[in-house]
């Protein structure tokens, strides 16, 4: 399995509804096929973790990559996902009040678009892989410590 978390940037407005809607669609879609994780919304930007088998996985990454209604800034992946972080999530949307205890997702996400930021002017992209090599750890220790606390966050 593999498992991917990425943030991007609304390229057009969201209010409360049409996050709700793009939620809903994504968990009915992502049932079919076996996909879970959660999204987060928060100053025109998202951030998304999905999990479930490689083939699907990379599939979707491509349809939500070319959706227009945001641009994909940075994605971090994991190949070789052995368990599930999610399980009953088939695309749970966070709301901010429910992360004021957790403040994860700020983490994640200002980290994120640092790395991005420093993909940019990196002239060696292969840099920008030693870049991420270092940090996995933190990266998906955050990500853990969510998976940890949603018994506290409840069922979708
Ligand atoms: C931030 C964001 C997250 C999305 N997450 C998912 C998702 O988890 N699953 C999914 O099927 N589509 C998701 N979508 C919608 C897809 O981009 C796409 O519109 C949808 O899968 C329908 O694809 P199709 O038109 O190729 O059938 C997301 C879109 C956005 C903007």
């Amino acid at each position: 399995m593999r498992g991917v978390v990425y943030v991007s940037e609304a390229l057009v407005y969201f209010d409360k509804m049409a996050l709700e809607s793009l939620a809903a669609e994504a968990a009915a879609l992502n049932f079919d096929r076996g996909i879970t994780g959660y999204l987060y919304f928060e100053k025109d930007r998202f951030v998304q973790y999905v999990e479930g088998d490689d083939d699907i996985i990379d599939e979707l990454m491509e349809t939500i990559r070319r959706d227009k209604r945001h641009r994909v800034l940075h994605t971090v992946v994991e190949h070789d996902l052995k368990e599930r972080r999610f399980p009953s999530w088939h695309m749970r949307q966070l709301h901010r009040k429910e992360l004021l205890d957790v403040k994860l997702e700020h983490l994640l996400t200002d980290y994120l678009v640092y790395l991005d930021s420093k993909v940019d002017t990196e002239d060696d992209p292969a840099d920008d892989e030693d870049l991420e090599s270092k940090y996995p750890t933190l990266i998906w220790g955050m990500v853990n410590r969510l998976s940890d606390l949603r018994g506290k966050l409840g069922a979708y």
